[in-house]
Formats: structure tokens, C-alpha cells, sequence
């Protein structure tokens, strides 16, 4: 009697084993999703052929639509990186986490700042990573570094749940190629620039007029001035004159490996990292966010990709994006992970208008038929961009979603995905799944707040009972020269003060019959006119009144100057430079390319 107990309790260790083995492919078909999310930098609506361009070939973005879902009107939390990255991240407008500006300044302009993504943040990486996913950010992150002393890395990815990270911890910038025009407080660059420039030519006026014997001058004041010239030199040079060396560097996880970064390897290198970490985590729900360096400025131009596209260098840029796009894609396929993978291709914002003046050749994105573009607030052009879902084990292939969605809709969506049912803090996004699969035809986002830094410029409204999308203007950005769409003469759109006009009443547009907003509505055109300025300001009041944690502005004029005890440095500061050990140099010859 007591034997057989007893050898039920040796046997069970066998059959646990054999009915482990035995759910195994059940658990494979309900395991979580693996989740591959790729963000443009700078990438316009219009710069992608599903889109509507017929002269820019992207097949392989084209191809995830058409395998997928496609969104037409997704939109982004604000239109320029720092605050729509935070935004995107964290599922909360950027006010929300303090990474939001007041004033000139709406990014992070050094590495070396003390601004970020504040730690107790809660992002969809921490979120995955607490479900038991392996979460990896490859690319750009641009949402700050340290806090108080070098190597605190209070605002890493690394403390932000990504638990692998390898790429710019800053962004791409002009500064990155030593030559070109610089595009961090310029104005302050050249000031300097010219102040060093006059005293040196005054200097030398007056050592000639002395030489000449005409007037008497004192070597004291010769050598005062000469010392003021060096001193300016010195501040004009140091920081500005090393800014490859401080801002453009590589990270693999908590360490410099690249300072400054060789550009002509770069995109290759971003791709095989992202292709490495998918392949070690085949058999774990893993999270990658890539987030591209293209197409930022300085644009890349190099073989095999240079003279490819109808677009100069900018279109070839956005071609060898698209072919970086494929070879992931092909990855994930390759490993047999299709069916348990969703793959999310959008950019942060809208294409640079004032970076794409055809007379100087286009550096900057095309926003289609839409309004405006990067850094200007409300209008459509900076923020409406694309967004595909690629699931096809899931998600029903070729379906187009108009409906108002965010980027912001992220971290709701994968926080589902993952089963965390958790309560979390008020979020500004909703789970897109519903939508995705068509089990229903309405957004949930009834009303959409657009802001220009900390500043609200516009706010949309889709009204339950219609399929208008009306967008109310508060405030919209001076253009410059007149008749323009763009601000020439700051390079870039500015969001308070004297840079903007405020309207009252505010314009209104309907973008269901107006896409490009040309045609204010007024009483005589809009039925409801005066309702949809009532009910949008009674809904701009309810979302104000919910901004009551809002966190200490990480993007203050003193939070964001550079200073050295926070400089991220290979070798001894400030003798910082090094180059990864790598055998890749740059694209083979045989890369396919574009068909
Ligand atoms: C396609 O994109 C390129 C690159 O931005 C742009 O120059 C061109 O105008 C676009 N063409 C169309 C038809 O939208
Ligand atoms: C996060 O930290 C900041 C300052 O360090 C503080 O003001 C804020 O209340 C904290 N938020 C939470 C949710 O703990
Ligand atoms: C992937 O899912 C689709 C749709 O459910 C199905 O038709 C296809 O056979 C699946 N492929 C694999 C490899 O399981």
C-alpha cells in the first residue's frame, strides 16, 4: 500500500515533464507577441510612396502596409523630437513629464545638459520588462543622459527598462560632420564668431597705426585686447568647436564606444545590432525599439544608395531608410517569427520645411498635401505622419484605419499586448487593438490636444455624431517672409512670444473636407461654428484641470547648457575620442538596394 504513493511521487517529476512537453505548442500560440517598433527621425507623410508619393520608392514600408494596418491619421503628441519621443514613450503628453519648453529651447541641445526623462517615469520599456520581456533600444534616444555627475546616467535607457541599448544616446546633428553649418544656438555661435573676428582685426589695425609710428599706443592695452580675443576665441571654440566629440557618440549599453561617430558605418552597424538582438531573443517575447538615425540632417549619401532616387540626396536617403526597413522585416520572417511579431513603422514628427528649400537642394521631409511641418505647433504638416501595423497572425491584411489615433496609443496597446492589466497613471493614449482589428470603427480619441512645447496651439474635435475632424487654432506661428509656409529666418518655428499670433476667435478648419487647412470656417460656413468652439474649449478647461502632477521642466535654459563635469567621455575628459572595434565598414558592394 504505501509503496505505490510513493512511487506516484518519484513518477511525478517524469509526468510534469511529459505534460509540459505536451502544452508546449499551445503556449507557442498564445505567447506573448514579440513587438519590433521602428521610428523615423524627421520623416514626412508624404515622403513614403502608400502614402501618396508616386516618385519615391519605399516597397518594403509599402509592403507592411499592405500586409497590415494602416493608419491616415496618426498623429504625433508634438512636433519636434525631445517632447514627441517623451510623449511616445511614456503615453502622456510631454507636459506631462516636465519635457515640454516654455521658451526658445524645446530639445536637448547637448549631451552634456542635465534635462531628461525624468527616472521615476513609467515607460512602455519598464512596463514590457515587468511581464518578462527582453526589451532592447537600438538607434536614437534624445531624451537626456545625466544628472548630476558624468556617468549617473539617471536618464539612460538603460533606467528606462530597456535593458539592452546600443546607439546615440543624443541625436544626429549638422555638428556631427566637422564643416557643415551648425544648427545648436547659432545665433550665438556667430555672435561670437564675429566678436572674435572684430577684435582681431581692430588688433591688428592698431599694432599696424603703432608700427607706423602716426599715435601712441600703450602695450598694456595691445595686450589687454589681444588677451579678450583669446578669451573669445576660447568660448566661441570651446564648447562649439567639439561638438562631434561632445554630442555625437555611441553607447553600447552604459559604455562610450564611439566619440565622434563615424557616419559613413553607422547605418550599417544600427541594422546588424537590431538584427543580432532579434535573433537572441527567438525563443523570448522580446521588445526592440528601432529608432532610426535616417533621415535626419546630416543626411547620409553614401554608396550604394547615392544617385538612386529622383530626390537628390534627401530621397536617397529616405530609399536606403526603406531598405533598412526590408532587411528587419526579412529578419523576423527568416526566423519564423511573422506570425508573433508586430512590427510598427512611424516618425517622430513631420518633415523640416525650412530644411527643403529646392534652391539649396532638399534636406528636409515632405509632408504631402498638409500644412506646415516640424516644429510648428498645430498645423497637420508636423504632425501627421505615418503609422503601419504589420501583424499577420493577428491583424487583417490591407486595412486602411482613418480614424484619429495617437502615437501617444503605444504604450496603451503594448501594455494590453502584454497582459499587464495593471492601474497605471492617467494616460493620454488608448489601446489601439480594437480599432487594429476592426472590432470597432470609432476612435476613442474624441478630442486631441496639440502643443508647441508647453504651449497649446490647437486642439482637434471628432465629434461622436460625424465624420467632420475639426481642428481649432489657438495660436499658429509667424511665417517668414510673408506669404511663406515656414519660418526662414529662425530656421526653425519658435512657439511663444512675439514668434506667434494668437486669434481669438481661433481659426477653424475641418479637415474632412479641408485636409490642407486653406479654408477657415466661420458662421456662415459652419453650422455648428459656435458649438465647436464651445464644446472644444469646455474640453481644452476638463484636460487643463488634469495636468496637476506635472513635473519639473527638464528643458529650462540652465538645464540644458553644457557642462563639463556631465560630459560623457572615453579617456580622460576632455581628451574623449575612440572608435569601436569593428570589422563592418559600411555597406558590402553587393547590397541590393532599391529594385
Ligand atoms: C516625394 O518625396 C520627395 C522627397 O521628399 C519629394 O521631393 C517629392 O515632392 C514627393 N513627391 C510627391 C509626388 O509627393
Ligand atoms: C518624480 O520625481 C520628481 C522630482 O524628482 C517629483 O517632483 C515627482 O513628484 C516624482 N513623481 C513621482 C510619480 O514620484
Ligand atoms: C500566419 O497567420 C496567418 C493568418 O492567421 C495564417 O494564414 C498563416 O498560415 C500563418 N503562418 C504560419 C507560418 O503559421
Amino acid at each position: 500500500m504505501r509503496l505505490f504513493p510513493m512511487r506516484l511521487s518519484l513518477l511525478a517529476p517524469v509526468l510534469l515533464l511529459l505534460s509540459r512537453a505536451n502544452v508546449i505548442p499551445a503556449e507557442v500560440s498564445i505567447r506573448k507577441p514579440n513587438i519590433v517598433l521602428v521610428m523615423a527621425d524627421d520623416l514626412g507623410i508624404g515622403d513614403v510612396c502608400c502614402y501618396g508619393n508616386n516618385t519615391i520608392r519605399t516597397p518594403n514600408i509599402d509592403r507592411l502596409a499592405s500586409e497590415g494596418v494602416k493608419l491616415t491619421q496618426h498623429i504625433t503628441a508634438a512636433p519636434l523630437c525631445t517632447p514627441s519621443r517623451a510623449a511616445f514613450m511614456t503615453g502622456r503628453y510631454a507636459v506631462r513629464s516636465g519635457m515640454a519648453g516654455s521658451g526658445a529651447v524645446q530639445v536637448n541641445l547637448f549631451l552634456a545638459g542635465s534635462g531628461g526623462l525624468p527616472p521615476n517615469e513609467t515607460t512602455f520599456a519598464k512596463r514590457l520588462l515587468q511581464q518578462g520581456y527582453t526589451t532592447g533600444l537600438v538607434g536614437k534616444w534624445h531624451l537626456g543622459l545625466n544628472c548630476e555627475r558624468r556617468g549617473d546616467h539617471c536618464h539612460h535607457p538603460n533606467q528606462h527598462g530597456f535593458t539592452f541599448f546600443y546607439g546615440l544616446p543624443f541625436t544626429l546633428f549638422n555638428s556631427c560632420i566637422p564643416g557643415l553649418e551648425t544648427d545648436i544656438l547659432s545665433w550665438l555661435q556667430n555672435a561670437l564668431e564675429k566678436l572674435s573676428l572684430l577684435l582681431a582685426v581692430g588688433l591688428f589695425t592698431l599694432v599696424c597705426v603703432r608700427a607706423g609710428g602716426l599715435v601712441e599706443i600703450s602695450a598694456r592695452l595691445l595686450v589687454a585686447l589681444f588677451l579678450l580675443g583669446v578669451i573669445a576665441v576660447a568660448v566661441w571654440y570651446i564648447p562649439f568647436g567639439f561638438l562631434p566629440w561632445w554630442n555625437c557618440i555611441i553607447m553600447r549599453d552604459q559604455e562610450v564606444v564611439e566619440q565622434p561617430i563615424t557616419m559613413e558605418t553607422l547605418p550599417h552597424r544600427l541594422l546588424t545590432e537590431a538584427q543580432r538582438f532579434i535573433q537572441r531573443n527567438v525563443h523570448h517575447p522580446f521588445l526592440l525599439f528601432f529608432s532610426l538615425a535616417h533621415v535626419h540632417t546630416p543626411l547620409f549619401c553614401a554608396p550604394p544608395f547615392a544617385g538612386r532616387s529622383r530626390h537628390g540626396c534627401y530621397g536617397d536617403d529616405v530609399e536606403e531608410m526603406d531598405w533598412i526597413v526590408g532587411e528587419l522585416t526579412k529578419t523576423v520572417d527568416s526566423l519564423g517569427l511573422t506570425n508573433d511579431t508586430l512590427i510598427y513603422f512611424t516618425s517622430d514628427h513631420g518633415g523640416h520645411l525650412e530644411d527643403s528649400l529646392p534652391l539649396i537642394g532638399q534636406r528636409g521631409g515632405w509632408n504631402g498635401i498638409y500644412r506646415g511641418g516640424k516644429s510648428m505647433g498645430g498645423w497637420e504638416g508636423g504632425i501627421r505622419v505615418p503609422g503601419i501595423f504589420r501583424w499577420p497572425g493577428r491583424l487583417p491584411a490591407g486595412r486602411v484605419v482613418d480614424e484619429p489615433t495617437s502615437l501617444m496609443d503605444i504604450y496603451p496597446t503594448l501594455k494590453h499586448l502584454a497582459g499587464d492589466f495593471q492601474l497605471d497613471r492617467h494616460l493620454d493614449g488608448h489601446n489601439l487593438m480594437p480599432l487594429l482589428e476592426g472590432k470597432v470603427y470609432r476612435s476613442e480619441h474624441e478630442f486631441m490636444f496639440h502643443y508647441c512645447g508647453s504651449h497649446l496651439h490647437a486642439a482637434r474635435w471628432h465629434p461622436p455624431d460625424s465624420d467632420s475632424i475639426f481642428k481649432v487654432h489657438f495660436v499658429t506661428p509667424n511665417f517668414f517672409p510673408l506669404g511663406a509656409v515656414g519660418c526662414y529666418d529662425t530656421h526653425i518655428c519658435l512657439c511663444h512670444g512675439d514668434h506667434v499670433t494668437r486669434h481669438d476667435p481661433p481659426l477653424l478648419f475641418d479637415l474632412s473636407r479641408d485636409p490642407s487647412e486653406s479654408r477657415p470656417l466661420s458662421p456662415d460656413t459652419e453650422l455648428r461654428y459656435g458649438e465647436v468652439l464651445h464644446r472644444v474649449a469646455e474640453a481644452v478647461e476638463v484636460h487643463q484641470r488634469s495636468l496637476t502632477d506635472e513635473r519639473p521642466n527638464q528643458l529650462t535654459m540652465e538645464k540644458i547648457l553644457w557642462r563639463p563635469w556631465l560630459q560623457p567621455c572615453c579617456g580622460t575628459f576632455p581628451f574623449c575620442a575612440c572608435k569601436e572595434d569593428s570589422r563592418t565598414t559600411g555597406w558590402s558592394s553587393d547590397c541590393p538596394g532599391t529594385q
